[in-house]
This record gives structure tokens, sequence and C-alpha cells, in this order.
């Protein structure tokens, strides 16, 4: 059977992703609290991969996957060549210039230092504005202003919870983000029926759901 290959994130977005899948009445193969990374739906003819959220852009790319599930940040700072399908109205976060408390983000310092997983987006963001140095890290981003490793950070924030628990304050709110249906140009020419199908299924129920998803 000719599947059509749906790549979705792992974490904090899967569990909500899949209640959208279901709500829409696919994804009942997928269970996110097993090993398994692959999951076929013989009824309706797709195949679910369950992928680390940065890499999923790269199997839609590659071509590997159709279409897939991925939070704007990460297009964004990837700054990738796909089709964006579908605003799934969950995963919905904010992105933040975070810092202790009277932190002057544009005071008289020759260069401000950013801890951030997403360098490209900071960059983007205070070109003209600020001369800035980022740091990268991979994650605990908040750490890094608490050892003076960097004068602040950018970072997502959903709840507020983690900068709270480490003492830091939004300093600058960017801009909001959600998570996305994504899909792979050739793909979205030659699966074109399916991928409308499924995208129209979603699409449906996320008009008809008042839920205030999170993240988690
Ligand atoms: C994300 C983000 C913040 C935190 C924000 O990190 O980078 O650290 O969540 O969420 P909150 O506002 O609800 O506290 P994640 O949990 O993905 O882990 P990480 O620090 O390892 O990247």
């Amino acid at each position: 059977m000719e599947y059509l290959t749906v790549a979705l994130a792992k974490g904090r977005l899967a569990k909500d992703t899949i209640k959208r899948l279901r709500a829409a009445g696919m994804g009942s193969a997928v269970n996110i609290n097993s090993r398994k990374l692959v999951f076929r739906d013989e009824k309706d003819g797709i195949e679910y991969l369950l992928v680390k959220p940065v890499d999923v852009v790269t199997y839609i790319e590659k071509g590997v996957a159709d279409i897939g599930v991925v939070g704007k940040d990460i297009i964004l700072e990837q700054n990738i060549d796909v089709y964006e399908l579908l605003d799934l109205q969950l995963g919905i976060c904010a992105f933040a210039v975070a810092g202790f408390p009277g932190t002057d983000l544009y005071g008289p310092e020759k260069v401000l230092k950013i801890a951030t997983k997403f360098p490209n987006i900071t960059k983007k963001y205070f070109a003209g504005k600020r001369e800035i140095e980022t740091i990268y890290l991979n994650g605990s981003v908040e750490l890094a202003p608490l050892m003076s490793m960097s004068d602040c950070i950018v970072d997502l924030v959903e709840t507020g919870n983690t900068l709270e628990e480490n003492g830091l304050v939004i300093l600058e709110k960017m801009f909001d983000i959600q998570a996305k249906i994504i899909g792979n140009r050739a793909s979205y020419c030659f699966c074109y029926d399916k991928i409308q199908k499924f995208i129209k299924a979603i699409e449906s129920e996320v008009n008809n759901d008042a839920t205030d998803y999170s993240w988690e």
C-alpha cells in the first residue's frame, strides 16, 4: 500500500497532537508511550513516524515524510523550504527575551550576550537594534544568566514557571508561535488528494474545538 507518511514531533507536542488526530478520527495506531517509532494505520493508509522536533523538517525536506507536525519555532530557526499547511491551535507559546528584573537590554554595554537554543531567530530579531553575541545552548537556557554566562536569554515561554522558579522575568516579548502542519513541496503535488483529506479532517476538528491546548 502507498502510505501517506506523517512525521510527528515527540516530546511536549506529542500528547496534544495525538489528541487532535484522534478527535479527527485518525491516529489510533500511534502509541507515544512505547519505544516504537513507526506506526501504520492500515484503514486510513497513513504511516506515522515519531521523531525529535528538530528532525521533523529534515524528514519532510528529504521527502521521507510527506507532511508533519512541528512548532513554528523550529520552522523559523531552520529557515526551511516547506509548505505551511495548517495552524493547529496548540503548542501556543511566546518567544521572549528574559533575564533578571531590571536588566537593560539597550544599555551601554558594548555587546549583549544572549544564551539561546535559537541563535538565528535571536540574530534576526536584534539585527539593526542592538549588537549581540549569541551563546548556543541545547536546553536549560535559564541557567546561563544565573551563572553570569550571559546577560539574558531568548527562549520560549509558555506558563512562565521556568522563568519564575529561576528568578527571571520577561524583559521583552517578541512574538507568539504555535504548532503547524507542514508539507513537502513535491508530496503536495503528488499526494494532493490524500494530504487534503488529512488536512480537512484536522481543520474541521480545530474549528470545532474550544479546548485551550497547552504544550503538555
Ligand atoms: C522549554 C523552554 C523553557 C520552558 C518554558 O524548555 O525552552 O525552558 O520550556 O516553559 P514554561 O514557561 O512553561 O516554564 P523545555 O521544557 O523544552 O526543556 P529544555 O530547557 O531542556 O529545552
